[in-house]
């Protein structure tokens, strides 16, 4: 079944640069040369039975998906685009805090790979010299006839090779190789992803939220102790942000004196002066 696709390599991770070992993250990653999207091809595999821990990864995307049903610019050169299918036993409610792992997962990563400080603006977008490098769109499927979830796919898309970017990203946009300097492979970047989010995902399942990645996440937090807006669509409002809840909630104190947890999945929010 897996190796009926063109144009397809499916490779065991440790066979992509033979030093790196997973049990189950990356066994195998199927690697593409041009995909519509690599959360679609994922979907298309769980639906034909691929196992947990199933990587798709394409050196492009001309249908690349990013949240709020935003398209993600995926043009062929040095970057990273993958998804990684997750047959997880937790109940759907949980599914949102696996973006925040990743995260946090990604984040260690590009520190390891690229030598280069990053920080996540909530809820996961990684982020340097306040412009974005990395985006992860987490897309659940339940079971038709019990709400159960079927499976989960965490797309992973980072800017790794030195970029322009069209005037409407230039002040949004960055690449890992225009601020930490050239020579950073995505394979090796992709591999040290799925070491660090295997680890800290069974930490999550075992703990049932986010307790064993809490203390870094909010340590990489840009917006810890920052004025943020936040674009509720019934209405924008401002306040500091203090965290995040054990679930992933980003707690704003408002002007007005109110203390709020916003859910993702409802809101976007900005930095006062700009994107983070
Ligand atoms: C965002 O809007 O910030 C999320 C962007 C997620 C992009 C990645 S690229 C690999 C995977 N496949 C997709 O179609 N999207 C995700």
């Amino acid at each position: 079944m897996m190796d009926d696709i063109k144009n397809k390599t499916c490779k065991r991770q440790d066979e992509l640069t033979g030093t790196i070992h997973t049990k189950w993250a990356g066994q195998p990653v199927c690697v593409y040369e041009t995909l519509d999207s690599t959360n679609l091809e994922a979907a298309r595999l769980a639906g034909q039975g691929a196992a947990h821990g199933t990587v798709v990864a394409a050196r492009q995307q001309t249908a690349g998906k990013g949240r709020r049903g935003r398209s993600w610019d995926s043009p062929v050169g040095n970057n990273l685009y993958f998804s990684l299918l997750l047959r997880p036993e937790f109940t759907p409610d949980k599914a949102p805090m696996v973006t925040l792992v990743m995260a946090v997962a990604a984040a260690r990563a590009v520190q390891q790979v690229a030598d280069c400080k990053v920080e996540i603006k909530w809820p996961n977008d990684l982020v340097a010299h306040g412009k974005k490098l990395c985006g992860i769109l987490t897309e659940m499927h339940l079971c038709a006839a019990q709400p159960a979830i079927d499976y989960v796919i965490v797309g992973v898309g980072v800017n790794v090779g030195a970029r322009e970017f069209e005037s409407d990203l230039q002040d949004k946009a960055t690449t890992l190789e225009n601020i930490c300097g050239a020579g950073i492979d995505s394979m090796v970047l992709l591999e040290a992803v799925l070491v660090e989010f295997e680890g800290l995902y069974e930490a999550f399942v075992q703990a049932g939220d986010l307790q064993p990645v809490l203390e870094e996440y909010q340590a990489l937090l840009v917006n810890l102790n920052r004025e943020v807006t936040v674009l509720d669509p019934k209405g924008a409002y401002h306040g500091v942000a203090r965290g995040i809840t054990g679930t992933g909630e980003l707690v704003v104190d408002t002007e007005d004196g109110e203390r709020r947890e916003i859910y993702a999945g409802e809101v976007s929010v900005r930095g006062i002066y700009g994107y983070v």
